[in-house]
């Protein structure tokens, strides 16, 4: 099958979800690092949680939840300017350093973001980011009220692009989102930005995890889910030569 469309997952695969830990750091000194990892951790959490629930709010009011939880946990004081200085980083989130290139030697493909992220949330930061010039389409699950990993979210790519998802390779480093794609008939890379031989190496001889480690851990390693995606590198760019060397080699989801 012909490829026709590369969709990409927005945080943590275009863009570093960690680069908000200069501004966490900058407002609660010694905390940034706890703070980004505990964030991000409730931040896909509630996600998971409010669809379940069927009680949907956008990915703006989530994230700004799962702040809100994460200083009250810490035992951390916060006033809305504080609040507000921080979530203004997720609209400036740091691209990886490959991304723009990636998307670049990509040209020839129909190329999207499916994400969780709020439509406007997400059109201020590819705008900000200059990416509103070189996608053909920003697609926020928002329409769906349900996030992804749900059929529903990720059925607005062909809806949008009107591509079948056998002609379309989903990227993502988040496994549970690899696999969510997989599970409805994506073809579907996983970008494995830490391997199993860096975990070994970074929680070795330690008794104290970092908390950077235990994200990793939780987030980062692929999941136990009975699925697998196709494609498993190490990186945005390895991802984009990977597919530019030859038709992809799927194997079919078992229904
Ligand atoms: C997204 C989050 C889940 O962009 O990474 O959809």
């Amino acid at each position: 099958m012909t490829i026709k469309a590369v969709v990409f997952d927005a945080y943590g695969t275009l863009y570093d979800t960690q680069s908000v830990a200069t501004v966490t750091d900058e407002a609660f000194p010694g905390y940034g690092e706890m703070i980004t990892q505990i964030w991000r951790l409730k931040q896909l959490e509630y996600t998971w949680h409010r669809s379940l629930m069927r009680r949907y709010e956008d990915f703006s009011v989530i994230t700004r939840d799962a702040l809100v939880y994460t200083l009250r946990a810490l035992g951390l004081k916060y006033d809305t300017r504080v609040l507000e200085r921080i979530m203004d980083k997720y609209v400036h989130l740091d691209l990886y350093p490959d991304a723009r290139q990636v998307l670049a030697d990509l040209k020839d493909y129909k190329l999207a973001i499916l994400s969780n992220g709020s439509t406007d949330m997400l059109a201020a930061l590819v705008r900000n980011t200059g990416l509103d010039k070189v996608l053909h389409a920003t697609i926020s699950i928002d329409s769906k009220r349900v996030f992804k990993p749900s059929p529903e979210a990720y059925s607005l790519v062909e809806a949008r692009l009107g591509i079948a998802p056998a002609e379309v390779i989903f990227v993502s480093s988040n496994p549970w989102d690899a696999i969510g794609a997989k599970a409805v008939g994506f073809n579907s890379a996983w970008i494995e930005r830490v391997t199993p031989e860096a975990m070994a190496e970074s929680s070795r001889n330690s008794d104290l995890i970092p908390p950077l480690t235990m994200f990793k851990a939780l987030r980062m390693q692929m999941d136990e889910l009975g699925l697998a995606p196709d494609y498993r590198v190490h990186g945005l760019s390895a991802f984009a030569k990977r597919l530019l060397s030859g038709p992809v080699q799927t194997s079919p989801a078992p229904t």
